[in-house]
């Protein structure tokens, strides 16, 4: 079995944040024909985070990103780009990075934003990771999360139940120069030593129409298409279910085969948190152990991009996830858009 690989970076430090505002499951039952025992049983959602109207995104993102950095001993100054995982920005335009950027204080590099939905912390992170192995870039701040709250229907039992908002970063750092470096790659034991090993990123745009929101440039806003709810989540949630188990399990088997890891070897699978059931099969048919697959959808509901870096953060804080641990992080989104990214933490 392969125990070397090249790596470049490593997560250095993290921080989330969520809205106070708590709605519970009553709160639907109270105006839905819905219930708190359905959504529970369906989902594993107890409860969600909303923020207030007119907090943008990039109001949460600077306390997660403030945190993370701080936790990463670096001063603002150190980094040297952002990737705003999002499909909720403060605006349409300019993108949350750029708000981000100046309401941090950074004056310098690079900020985009990524849509890729709710893969949108896995498409970033992987990206980061790219930027530092070609050298451009020594810290990146990745950034996840959504305010979906903002983008459901309010009146729809199928989608509304199911979000709630959340944000969460990481910073992303260049490995010391050693000896055993290739350029910006450095020669490592996969048993021990901290970084991002492996990314694998998909898509099949085939499957648009499954989860969407049906308005933009090709389907202008009118008074009708308002009226019929097409500036909202539209999901046909059995396709979606069906598709995300699939994906979710190809993805794990083939980024372990990539770096010549055994599913079995890693500790902790922080995955999307879309529905307690998808993570429950996808444990099955991986042959998992329930222990190692963390989960806080019952107090978040699913936040899109800030599903999985909210939960490394708190499984880290809670002592949890370890530093040294193997960690699988996997996500799916409209697109559909689906990827993980293999870190010893
Ligand atoms: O983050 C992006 C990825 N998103 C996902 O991964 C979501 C994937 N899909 C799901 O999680 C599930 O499909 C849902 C939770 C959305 C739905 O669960 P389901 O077990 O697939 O239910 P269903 O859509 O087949 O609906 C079953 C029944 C329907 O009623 P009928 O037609 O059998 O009379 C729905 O109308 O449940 C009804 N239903 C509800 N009932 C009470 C749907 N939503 C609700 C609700 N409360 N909130």
């Amino acid at each position: 079995m392969q125990n070397k690989n090249y790596i470049s970076s490593y997560i250095a430090g993290t921080g989330k944040c969520v809205p106070e505002k708590i709605i519970s499951n009553s709160y639907f039952e109270s105006y839905l024909e819905t219930s708190d025992q359905w959504i529970t049983e369906r989902t594993g959602i107890k409860e969600r985070r909303w923020t207030d109207d007119n907090v943008g995104i990039t109001e949460l993102a600077q306390i997660a990103s403030e945190q993370a950095i701080q936790r990463s001993n670096l001063e603002v100054s150190a980094i040297d780009g952002i990737i705003f995982g999002t499909v909720t920005p403060d605006f349409h335009l300019p993108s949350a990075a750029c708000i981000l950027q100046t309401k941090l204080g950074i004056t310098r590099g690079f900020a985009f934003d990524v849509t890729a939905a709710c893969a949108g912390f896995i498409y970033s992170l992987a990206l980061a990771d790219m930027y530092i192995a070609r050298g451009v870039a020594k810290n990146v701040l990745v950034v996840g999360g959504d305010l979906v709250s903002y983008l459901a229907n309010q009146q729809d039992r199928n989608t509304c139940v199911l979000f709630g908002d959340g944000v969460g970063a990481v910073v992303v750092r260049a490995c010391e120069k050693d000896a055993e470096q290739a350029g910006n790659f450095k020669l490592v034991d996969l048993k021990s030593t901290p970084g991002i090993y492996a990314s694998e990123l998909c898509a099949d745009g085939r499957e648009a129409d499954i989860l969407k929101i049906p308005y933009g440039s090709a389907n202008r806003l009118t008074p009708e298409l308002v009226a019929a709810g097409g500036h909202f989540v539209q999901m046909d949630g059995k396709a979606v279910f069906k598709f995300a188990v699939k994906a979710l399990v190809e993805v794990t088997q083939t980024i372990c085969a990539q770096v010549g890891l055994k599913i079995s070897e890693i500790d902790h699978f922080v995955s999307h948190q879309a529905n307690q059931r998808i993570l429950q099969l996808v444990g099955e048919q991986l042959g998992l152990d329930k222990s190692k697959i963390p989960m806080n959808i019952e107090k978040y509901g699913n936040t899109s991009a800030g599903t999985v870096p909210v939960l490394l953060d708190e499984e880290l804080e809670a002592g949890r996830i370890k530093r040294g641990d193997l960690v699988l992080f996997s996500a799916i989104g409209s697109g559909m858009v689906w990827g993980a990214v293999l870190v010893r933490i």
